[in-house]
């Protein structure tokens, strides 16, 4: 095997899990702002896979390794050449005759320039006091701030040790262990310690450091935020309780303690990131409604059982963390809006996923459902195709073998059966034909070949119940098919204003999907009178302002590259910035506002959105 050989279970990752594992990582870190850095080290606990393991190889990226020690005894390391995106490995020799089980201390520091980890100045909080820090590992950045076998493949527990400024508060992605400790000698600091006792891999480890607050929800829910929109945040998570018992009905007993809620700043690239005991959330859910808080909550509570218990072998087979993650929300959904809002939501999803098809410039890796990611960044091929698709095939799957009441009961055994696991999609089928077994007919007559490996829409669309979405199609085609003389005609009720919010988003996908391309006349008419300018919701404003930009109209440049640089989610700010890239009079401004900007998003959106405007290669 060289050096640069990829891992034999994760093509994602350099560690040798078939020969040895993480079992727990202890962590001591300092944080430091001025830096920028993660100083410290990690204490990994290893099991031996077999018993003649003389080395370990771990990832590693942009780390610098200071010293390895084996029980006070000094290690050879030696770090691998860099590969693009997926760093270096750092392989340690082993005396002969560890012990089954034995434990390695590393020294690191990690770089400033960690992509796990987004560092924002005062001026970028709203409080405008005091920084903030804060992790997203998943997919494969947790190797950036902790030597690691950094693969779903593997799972551990952990504690940890970290010491920040004392006005800082500091949360980890585990429950913390009594309350923050001065140290001795360093008055300028607290240390505060934290345990996470049910295993996880290494893209569920995440960290805050910041000037938040709380409020309590319930004994095991609190909305933390900054000061300023903590009690707007709390109200609007304010069903949090409700809705992890609904899906603890649905999934099983909640396994991880607390179900605290993080909502982040602007630039923030997801909705939701999963993280365990603290789910980190984008404030753009925090409008006044709940709508976008609730699916939030539904998503990301549900990765406890879908991901985070349930997990995968490696991102091949992410669609089982995001289609079955979709799958559960909608049920949850359904619980509290009714069946007919579950189909809705779904149609809504499959239109999104048409534009991501339609818009693919690589359908042979972007829209398939379970890929082959030799070489590939998991990044790079990531949309919601894993999501929709796979919502799909599990909605299908539960049609065909007879409604919710027979495949309820599979959803909940599957989160126990494969509770503490990391799966592949064919230990998902086997699972599903032995659950199944005197239904073996009706499951071979699915196509799985076209499912599992085909490229673009699902082979079956489900009939699902057309009510929420008819009622956008009708202004649809009434707008659509209005000769502009008679534009005026339009402007009667039941109109926009008059539909459900998830419902103004599906009016947006349908007159954007449609053949007919909408003239600018028309949208400078939807424009005036229903005040777009105002419209709060990003999800519909997204939509509204893709909508003008590929029917070209000038004047509203401006306003999309303003949505695109205060806030940072990528599912808005790349298809922005790819549409006014892809129309010369955009391009410039866009370019130019992006790299303007470029230094307020994640790491992981500004290197994405460069790739989108060929800026980096
Ligand atoms: N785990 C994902 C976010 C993610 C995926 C981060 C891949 C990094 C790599 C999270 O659960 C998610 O799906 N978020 C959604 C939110 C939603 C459906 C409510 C998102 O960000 O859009
Ligand atoms: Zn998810």
């Amino acid at each position: 095997m060289g050096i640069n050989a990829l891992s034999k279970n994760d093509p994602s990752s350099f560690s040798n899990t078939e020969e040895v594992v993480i079992r727990h990582a202890h962590i001591s870190w300092l944080v430091d702002f001025k830096k920028q850095t993660l100083a410290g080290s990690v204490r990994l606990t290893f099991e031996k896979v077999i018993d003649s393991v003389s080395k370990v190889v771990l990832d590693i990226k942009d780390i610098d390794v200071k010293k390895v020690t084996f029980d006070e005894q000094t290690l050879e390391f030696q770090k691998s050449p860099t590969v693009r995106t997926f760093g270096e490995s750092l392989t340690i020799s082993l005396p002969k005759n560890v012990p089954k089980t034995f434990n390695v201390i590393i020294q690191y520091e990690s770089s400033p320039k960690a992509q796990a980890l987004q560092w924002l100045s005062p001026e970028q909080t709203a409080g405008k006091t005091h920084p903030y820090m804060f992790s997203q590992c998943q997919s494969i950045h947790c190797r950036t701030i902790m030597p690691c076998q950094d693969t779903p493949y593997v799972k551990f527990t952990y504690s940890a040790e970290v010491d920040a400024d004392a006005e800082l508060t500091v949360l980890l992605s585990g429950v913390s262990t009594g309350t923050p400790e001065d140290i001795p000698g360093r008055t300028t600091l607290r240390r505060h310690k934290f345990e996470q006792k049910v295993t996880i891999p290494s893209y569920l480890l995440a960290i805050v450091v910041a000037k938040i607050s709380f409020r309590t929800i319930s004994p095991r829910v609190n909305v933390w935020a900054e000061e300023q929109i903590v009690e707007a945040a709390a109200w609007e998570f304010g069903q949090a309780e409700e809705q992890l018992k609904i899906a603890e009905e649905i999934c099983g007993p909640y396994e991880w303690g607390r179900y605290d809620l993080l909502i982040l700043p602007p630039s923030f690239g997801y909705g939701g990131m999963e993280n365990p005991c603290i789910n980190f959330i984008t404030p753009t859910c925090v409008v006044g409604d709940r709508t976008h808080a609730v699916a939030a909550i539904a998503h990301e509570a549900s990765h406890s059982w879908t991901g985070n218990s349930v997990g995968i072998k490696n991102y091949e087979h992410f669609w089982l963390n995001e289609g079955w993650t979709m799958f559960v929300q909608r049920k949850i959904e359904s619980k509290l809006f009714g069946e007919k809002y579950r189909h809705f939501s779904a149609i809504l999803g499959l239109h999104e996923m048409r534009n991501v098809v339609n818009d693919s410039k690589h359908p042979e890796i972007e829209t398939n459902l379970v890929k082959n990611l030799a070489g590939i960044d998991p990044e790079d091929v990531y949309n919601n195709v894993p999501y929709e698709k796979g919502h799909t095939l599990l909605f299908y799957l539960e049609t065909l073998l007879g409604g919710p009441e027979m495949f309820d009961p599979f959803v909940k055994s599957y989160c126990q059966h494969f509770k503490g696991k990391a799966i592949t999609t064919d230990d998902f089928k086997a699972y599903l034909y032995k659950s199944f077994a005197s239904k073996k007919d009706v499951l071979d007559s699915v196509d799985w070949q076209t499912w599992f490996f085909g490229l673009g829409m699902p082979p079956v669309i489900p009939d699902y119940d057309k009510t929420l979405s008819e009622q956008c199609t009708i202004l649809v085609q009434k707008w659509l098919k209005c000769p502009e003389a008679e534009i005026d005609t339009l402007k009667s009720s039941p109109g926009f204003k008059d539909l459900s919010p998830l419902q103004q988003r599906e009016y947006f996908d349908q007159l954007g999907l449609s053949d007919e391309i909408i003239s600018i006349k028309k949208l400078e008419e939807l424009d005036e009178w229903y005040n777009m300018k105002t419209l709060r919701d990003t999800e519909v404003k997204f939509r509204w302002l893709r909508l003008c930009i590929r029917a070209q109209w000038e004047a509203k440049i401006g306003e999309a590259i303003e949505f695109a640089t205060i806030q940072g989610r990528m599912k808005f700010v790349r298809p922005l910035f790819r549409s006014m890239y892809d129309w010369p009079a955009a391009r410039d401004r866009a370019v130019e506002a992006f790299k303007a900007h470029r230094g307020e998003y994640m790491y992981i959106t500004a290197h994405q959105v460069a790739l989108d405007l060929q800026l980096d290669s």
